[in-house]
Protein backbone atom coordinates (compact mmCIF):
# COMPACT_ATOMS: atom_id res chain seq x y z
CA UNK A 1 0.00 0.00 0.00
CA UNK A 2 1.52 3.24 -0.65
CA UNK A 3 2.67 5.07 2.12
CA UNK A 4 1.24 8.34 3.50
CA UNK A 5 2.95 10.71 6.53
CA UNK A 6 1.50 13.56 8.19
CA UNK A 7 3.43 16.13 10.97
CA UNK A 8 1.66 17.42 13.68
CA UNK A 9 3.91 20.70 14.05
CA UNK A 10 3.63 20.88 10.14
CA UNK A 11 -0.29 20.90 10.48
CA UNK A 12 -0.19 23.82 13.85
CA UNK A 13 2.48 25.80 13.11
CA UNK A 14 3.30 29.13 12.25
CA UNK A 15 6.62 30.33 13.36
CA UNK A 16 7.78 33.97 12.47
CA UNK A 17 11.51 34.06 12.69
CA UNK A 18 13.70 37.28 11.46
CA UNK A 19 13.69 36.40 7.90
CA UNK A 20 11.56 33.16 7.76
CA UNK A 21 8.44 31.96 8.71
CA UNK A 22 9.14 28.34 9.40
CA UNK A 23 6.42 25.99 9.41
CA UNK A 24 7.21 24.05 12.58
CA UNK A 25 9.14 24.99 15.90
CA UNK A 26 12.12 24.28 17.36
CA UNK A 27 14.21 23.25 14.55
CA UNK A 28 16.13 25.82 11.99
CA UNK A 29 16.18 23.02 9.43
CA UNK A 30 12.12 22.76 9.06
CA UNK A 31 10.62 24.25 5.93
CA UNK A 32 10.33 27.71 4.98
CA UNK A 33 9.45 30.72 3.11
CA UNK A 34 11.31 33.77 2.89
CA UNK A 35 10.56 37.23 4.55
CA UNK A 36 6.83 37.67 4.82
CA UNK A 37 4.81 40.59 4.17
CA UNK A 38 1.63 41.23 3.85
CA UNK A 39 0.55 40.67 0.36
CA UNK A 40 2.64 37.70 0.55
CA UNK A 41 0.02 35.69 2.90
CA UNK A 42 -1.62 34.10 0.35
CA UNK A 43 2.27 32.57 -0.99
CA UNK A 44 2.51 31.19 3.19
CA UNK A 45 -1.05 29.97 3.02
CA UNK A 46 -0.25 27.79 -0.68
CA UNK A 47 3.36 26.50 0.72
CA UNK A 48 1.75 25.29 3.84
CA UNK A 49 -0.80 23.50 2.04
CA UNK A 50 1.49 22.57 -0.57
CA UNK A 51 3.70 20.25 2.41
CA UNK A 52 1.02 18.83 4.08
CA UNK A 53 -0.76 17.60 0.55
CA UNK A 54 2.39 16.23 -0.59
CA UNK A 55 3.23 14.61 3.11
CA UNK A 56 -0.68 12.61 2.54
CA UNK A 57 0.49 11.60 -0.88
CA UNK A 58 3.53 9.95 0.49
CA UNK A 59 5.99 12.83 -0.78
CA UNK A 60 8.41 13.56 2.14
CA UNK A 61 10.15 17.20 1.45
CA UNK A 62 13.94 17.35 1.71
CA UNK A 63 13.67 19.03 4.60
CA UNK A 64 11.70 16.98 6.54
CA UNK A 65 13.82 13.95 5.88
CA UNK A 66 14.56 11.96 9.06
CA UNK A 67 12.58 14.22 11.28
CA UNK A 68 11.17 12.23 14.17
CA UNK A 69 8.50 14.39 14.22
CA UNK A 70 7.32 12.36 10.68
CA UNK A 71 4.68 10.19 11.47
CA UNK A 72 3.91 7.12 8.54
CA UNK A 73 0.15 6.21 8.20
CA UNK A 74 -1.98 4.28 6.20
CA UNK A 75 -3.38 6.08 2.33
CA UNK A 76 -6.64 6.51 3.45
CA UNK A 77 -7.94 7.04 -0.09
CA UNK A 78 -7.19 10.58 0.44
CA UNK A 79 -8.52 13.12 -2.47
CA UNK A 80 -6.72 16.80 -2.74
CA UNK A 81 -10.16 18.37 -3.17
CA UNK A 82 -11.49 16.57 0.38
CA UNK A 83 -8.19 17.79 1.73
CA UNK A 84 -8.41 21.24 0.75
CA UNK A 85 -11.73 21.69 2.55
CA UNK A 86 -10.50 20.45 6.06
CA UNK A 87 -6.62 21.74 5.94
CA UNK A 88 -5.78 21.92 9.22
CA UNK A 89 -5.41 26.04 10.99
CA UNK A 90 -2.80 26.90 12.56
CA UNK A 91 -3.17 26.65 16.44
CA UNK A 92 0.24 27.89 17.43
CA UNK A 93 1.74 30.89 16.28
CA UNK A 94 5.38 31.90 17.39
CA UNK A 95 6.23 35.41 17.33
CA UNK A 96 10.22 35.95 16.90
CA UNK A 97 10.04 38.78 13.95
CA UNK A 98 12.14 40.93 15.73
CA UNK A 99 15.68 40.30 17.68
CA UNK A 100 15.86 43.77 19.79
CA UNK A 101 16.40 43.48 23.35
CA UNK A 102 16.80 45.72 26.72
CA UNK A 103 19.54 43.29 27.46
CA UNK A 104 22.24 41.03 26.01
CA UNK A 105 22.95 37.69 27.67
CA UNK A 106 26.22 36.70 27.33
CA UNK A 107 24.14 32.89 26.35
CA UNK A 108 21.81 34.72 23.91
CA UNK A 109 21.29 32.81 20.41
CA UNK A 110 19.19 35.78 19.02
CA UNK A 111 22.11 37.92 19.75
CA UNK A 112 23.74 37.46 16.32
CA UNK A 113 21.24 39.08 14.48
CA UNK A 114 20.86 42.15 16.76
CA UNK A 115 24.72 42.31 16.96
CA UNK A 116 24.45 42.57 20.76
CA UNK A 117 22.70 45.97 20.78
CA UNK A 118 21.00 47.39 23.70
CA UNK A 119 17.79 48.81 22.78
CA UNK A 120 16.02 50.74 25.56
CA UNK A 121 12.69 52.45 23.78
CA UNK A 122 10.12 50.36 22.50
CA UNK A 123 10.43 50.69 18.22
CA UNK A 124 9.14 48.40 15.44
CA UNK A 125 10.96 45.45 14.35
CA UNK A 126 13.87 45.81 12.41
CA UNK A 127 12.68 42.90 9.79
CA UNK A 128 9.07 43.09 9.05
CA UNK A 129 5.90 44.50 11.08
CA UNK A 130 3.63 41.03 12.40
CA UNK A 131 0.61 42.87 12.37
CA UNK A 132 -0.99 43.53 9.26
CA UNK A 133 -0.21 40.10 8.40
CA UNK A 134 -1.69 38.37 11.13
CA UNK A 135 -4.75 40.63 10.62
CA UNK A 136 -4.54 39.15 7.30
CA UNK A 137 -4.21 35.47 8.29
CA UNK A 138 -7.36 35.79 10.62
CA UNK A 139 -9.38 37.11 7.68
CA UNK A 140 -8.01 34.25 5.23
CA UNK A 141 -9.34 32.06 7.93
CA UNK A 142 -5.89 30.42 8.66
CA UNK A 143 -5.50 30.30 11.82
CA UNK A 144 -8.18 28.22 14.62
CA UNK A 145 -10.35 30.73 16.66
CA UNK A 146 -11.25 27.91 19.04
CA UNK A 147 -7.28 26.63 20.10
CA UNK A 148 -4.91 29.55 19.61
CA UNK A 149 -1.61 29.44 21.50
CA UNK A 150 0.68 31.95 21.08
CA UNK A 151 4.21 31.91 22.08
CA UNK A 152 6.15 35.64 22.30
CA UNK A 153 10.01 35.34 22.06
CA UNK A 154 12.10 37.22 20.18
CA UNK A 155 13.93 39.60 21.57
CA UNK A 156 12.56 41.17 24.45
CA UNK A 157 8.59 42.05 23.42
CA UNK A 158 9.63 45.04 26.09
CA UNK A 159 10.65 47.26 23.10
CA UNK A 160 8.76 45.91 20.58
CA UNK A 161 6.30 48.92 19.54
CA UNK A 162 3.67 45.94 18.13
CA UNK A 163 3.95 43.69 21.31
CA UNK A 164 0.86 45.29 22.47
CA UNK A 165 -1.77 45.51 19.69
CA UNK A 166 -0.44 42.21 18.60
CA UNK A 167 -1.45 40.45 22.55
CA UNK A 168 -4.73 42.54 21.56
CA UNK A 169 -5.62 40.87 18.11
CA UNK A 170 -5.31 37.59 19.60
CA UNK A 171 -7.14 38.22 22.24
CA UNK A 172 -10.01 39.73 20.24
CA UNK A 173 -10.34 36.94 18.25
CA UNK A 174 -10.56 34.24 21.81
CA UNK A 175 -6.67 33.27 21.68
CA UNK A 176 -6.66 30.01 24.55
CA UNK A 177 -3.30 30.30 25.79
CA UNK A 178 -0.30 33.09 25.92
CA UNK A 179 3.12 32.11 26.40
CA UNK A 180 5.63 35.35 27.42
CA UNK A 181 9.00 34.68 27.58
CA UNK A 182 10.60 38.19 28.92
CA UNK A 183 13.81 38.83 31.16
CA UNK A 184 11.55 40.93 33.40
CA UNK A 185 13.59 43.91 33.72
CA UNK A 186 10.73 46.19 32.87
CA UNK A 187 7.51 45.73 33.88
CA UNK A 188 4.46 44.71 31.49
CA UNK A 189 1.01 46.13 32.01
CA UNK A 190 -0.79 43.97 29.56
CA UNK A 191 -0.08 40.63 31.32
CA UNK A 192 -1.94 42.25 34.04
CA UNK A 193 -4.53 43.68 31.43
CA UNK A 194 -5.11 39.76 30.33
CA UNK A 195 -4.54 37.77 33.37
CA UNK A 196 -7.94 35.86 34.11
CA UNK A 197 -8.69 36.49 30.42
CA UNK A 198 -7.14 33.79 29.16
CA UNK A 199 -4.15 31.50 30.40
CA UNK A 200 -1.53 33.52 30.79
CA UNK A 201 1.99 31.68 30.65
CA UNK A 202 5.25 34.07 31.77
CA UNK A 203 8.53 32.30 31.61
CA UNK A 204 11.20 35.13 32.98
CA UNK A 205 14.74 34.10 32.38
CA UNK A 206 16.90 35.73 35.44
CA UNK A 207 19.49 33.01 35.43
CA UNK A 208 20.68 34.31 38.97
CA UNK A 209 19.89 34.82 42.09
CA UNK A 210 22.30 37.86 42.77
CA UNK A 211 23.32 41.19 41.36
CA UNK A 212 26.85 40.53 40.54
CA UNK A 213 25.66 37.22 38.77
CA UNK A 214 22.99 38.91 36.55
CA UNK A 215 25.09 41.49 35.55
CA UNK A 216 27.35 39.37 34.65
CA UNK A 217 25.32 37.38 32.78
CA UNK A 218 22.48 40.03 31.41
CA UNK A 219 25.09 42.88 30.84
CA UNK A 220 23.21 45.14 32.69
CA UNK A 221 22.67 45.95 36.28
CA UNK A 222 18.87 45.60 36.50
CA UNK A 223 18.10 42.58 38.95
CA UNK A 224 16.60 44.73 41.43
CA UNK A 225 14.26 45.85 38.61
CA UNK A 226 13.45 42.48 38.24
CA UNK A 227 13.08 41.24 41.18
CA UNK A 228 10.34 44.18 41.85
CA UNK A 229 8.37 43.18 38.65
CA UNK A 230 8.07 39.38 39.70
CA UNK A 231 6.74 40.51 43.10
CA UNK A 232 3.97 42.64 40.80
CA UNK A 233 3.76 39.34 38.34
CA UNK A 234 3.00 36.56 41.37
CA UNK A 235 -0.24 38.18 42.27
CA UNK A 236 -1.58 37.72 39.29
CA UNK A 237 -3.56 34.70 38.06
CA UNK A 238 -0.89 33.51 35.67
CA UNK A 239 1.81 30.91 36.01
CA UNK A 240 4.72 32.40 36.58
CA UNK A 241 8.21 30.45 35.91
CA UNK A 242 11.59 31.39 36.21
CA UNK A 243 14.56 30.43 34.40
CA UNK A 244 17.98 29.27 34.69
CA UNK A 245 20.33 28.45 32.48
CA UNK A 246 23.56 26.96 33.51
CA UNK A 247 26.43 29.38 31.99
CA UNK A 248 29.70 27.90 32.26
CA UNK A 249 32.46 29.86 34.85
CA UNK A 250 29.23 32.33 35.79
CA UNK A 251 26.62 30.70 37.62
CA UNK A 252 27.33 27.22 37.12
CA UNK A 253 27.92 26.46 41.26
CA UNK A 254 25.33 25.66 44.43
CA UNK A 255 26.11 28.66 45.88
CA UNK A 256 24.06 30.79 42.57
CA UNK A 257 21.71 27.89 43.01
CA UNK A 258 20.58 28.17 46.27
CA UNK A 259 20.22 32.09 45.94
CA UNK A 260 18.26 31.47 42.98
CA UNK A 261 15.92 28.75 44.77
CA UNK A 262 15.64 30.86 48.11
CA UNK A 263 14.62 33.95 45.71
CA UNK A 264 11.91 32.21 44.19
CA UNK A 265 11.05 31.07 47.93
CA UNK A 266 10.84 34.13 49.62
CA UNK A 267 9.02 36.07 46.41
CA UNK A 268 6.35 32.89 46.31
CA UNK A 269 7.21 31.57 43.01
CA UNK A 270 6.45 28.24 42.46
CA UNK A 271 7.43 27.19 39.24
CA UNK A 272 11.55 26.89 38.05
CA UNK A 273 13.44 25.55 34.71
CA UNK A 274 17.10 24.74 34.51
CA UNK A 275 18.47 24.29 31.41
CA UNK A 276 21.57 23.92 29.56
CA UNK A 277 23.42 26.85 27.51
CA UNK A 278 22.94 25.43 24.19
CA UNK A 279 26.45 27.54 22.86
CA UNK A 280 27.87 24.80 24.87
CA UNK A 281 27.26 22.63 21.91
CA UNK A 282 29.88 24.68 19.83
CA UNK A 283 32.49 23.89 22.29
CA UNK A 284 33.16 21.29 21.27
CA UNK A 285 36.03 18.94 21.88
CA UNK A 286 36.38 15.91 19.20
CA UNK A 287 33.26 16.86 17.43
CA UNK A 288 30.85 16.92 20.60
CA UNK A 289 30.49 18.37 24.10
CA UNK A 290 30.51 16.30 26.54
CA UNK A 291 28.51 17.24 29.88
CA UNK A 292 30.79 17.63 32.76
CA UNK A 293 30.21 15.48 35.79
CA UNK A 294 29.57 18.24 38.19
CA UNK A 295 26.41 19.30 35.98
CA UNK A 296 24.90 15.80 37.42
CA UNK A 297 25.29 16.81 40.86
CA UNK A 298 23.92 20.45 40.56
CA UNK A 299 20.74 18.97 38.68
CA UNK A 300 20.17 16.66 41.22
CA UNK A 301 20.89 19.65 44.17
CA UNK A 302 18.84 21.38 41.87
CA UNK A 303 15.88 19.17 42.85
CA UNK A 304 16.40 18.52 46.04
CA UNK A 305 16.70 22.06 47.30
CA UNK A 306 13.35 23.00 44.99
CA UNK A 307 11.38 19.70 46.68
CA UNK A 308 12.40 21.24 50.59
CA UNK A 309 11.19 24.79 49.06
CA UNK A 310 7.83 23.17 47.72
CA UNK A 311 8.81 24.26 43.86
CA UNK A 312 8.07 22.74 40.71
CA UNK A 313 11.84 21.47 39.67
CA UNK A 314 11.04 21.53 35.68
CA UNK A 315 13.92 20.11 33.32
CA UNK A 316 12.90 20.02 29.45
CA UNK A 317 12.86 16.90 28.09
CA UNK A 318 15.30 17.94 25.73
CA UNK A 319 17.82 18.91 28.71
CA UNK A 320 16.74 15.52 30.17
CA UNK A 321 17.99 13.70 27.05
CA UNK A 322 21.37 15.37 26.85
CA UNK A 323 22.25 14.43 30.42
CA UNK A 324 21.25 10.82 29.35
CA UNK A 325 23.04 10.67 26.76
CA UNK A 326 26.19 12.52 28.13
CA UNK A 327 26.92 15.28 25.51
CA UNK A 328 25.02 16.75 22.81
CA UNK A 329 26.08 15.09 19.71
CA UNK A 330 26.25 11.29 20.92
C1 LIG B 1 15.93 34.26 22.95
S1 LIG B 1 14.86 34.35 24.32
C2 LIG B 1 13.68 35.57 23.93
C3 LIG B 1 12.72 35.85 25.03
C4 LIG B 1 13.20 36.68 26.19
N1 LIG B 1 14.00 37.76 25.79
C5 LIG B 1 13.89 35.81 27.23
O1 LIG B 1 15.10 35.94 27.41
O2 LIG B 1 13.21 35.01 27.86
C6 LIG B 1 13.86 32.90 24.16
C7 LIG B 1 14.32 31.80 25.07
O3 LIG B 1 15.54 31.29 24.60
C8 LIG B 1 16.34 30.98 25.71
N2 LIG B 1 17.74 30.99 25.30
C9 LIG B 1 18.42 31.98 24.70
N3 LIG B 1 19.71 31.62 24.52
C10 LIG B 1 19.84 30.37 25.04
C11 LIG B 1 20.92 29.47 25.18
N4 LIG B 1 22.14 29.79 24.75
N5 LIG B 1 20.69 28.28 25.74
C12 LIG B 1 19.46 27.94 26.20
N6 LIG B 1 18.39 28.75 26.10
C13 LIG B 1 18.57 29.95 25.53
C14 LIG B 1 16.00 32.09 26.73
O4 LIG B 1 16.24 31.70 28.05
C15 LIG B 1 14.53 32.27 26.52
O5 LIG B 1 13.78 31.46 27.37
S1 LIG C 1 8.47 16.70 9.72
FE1 LIG C 1 9.92 17.75 11.06
S2 LIG C 1 10.96 19.25 9.76
FE2 LIG C 1 9.07 18.60 8.69
S3 LIG C 1 7.53 20.09 9.31
FE3 LIG C 1 7.40 18.39 10.74
S4 LIG C 1 8.70 18.98 12.47
FE4 LIG C 1 9.23 20.29 10.75
S1 LIG D 1 16.79 38.66 27.39
FE1 LIG D 1 16.25 37.12 25.86
S2 LIG D 1 16.51 38.12 23.88
FE2 LIG D 1 17.47 39.41 25.41
S3 LIG D 1 19.59 38.88 25.27
FE3 LIG D 1 18.66 37.64 26.91
S4 LIG D 1 17.99 35.72 25.96
FE4 LIG D 1 18.44 37.20 24.33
Amino acid sequence: MKKSYYCKRLNETLNFDALKVYYCCGTRTGPSIDIPEKGRVKEIIKKRDRLIRELARGRVPKECEGCFDLKEREDSGFHPSDWFKRLPKAKLIIVKHFKQCDCSCIYCCEQYLSKRKIVLKSKRSEYYDLLPIIEESYKRGIIDKEELDVHFQGGNVSVLEEFEPLVDIFMQNGVKRVEIATNGIKYLPKIAEIAGKTFVDVNISIDSGTRETFKKIKTVDKFEEVVENLKRYVKLPILLRLKYILVRGVNDNKEEITKYIELMKEIGIKNSELMIDQCDSEFMSGGEFKIPEYYYELFRYYKEKCKECNIEANIWEYVKEILEKGSFFK
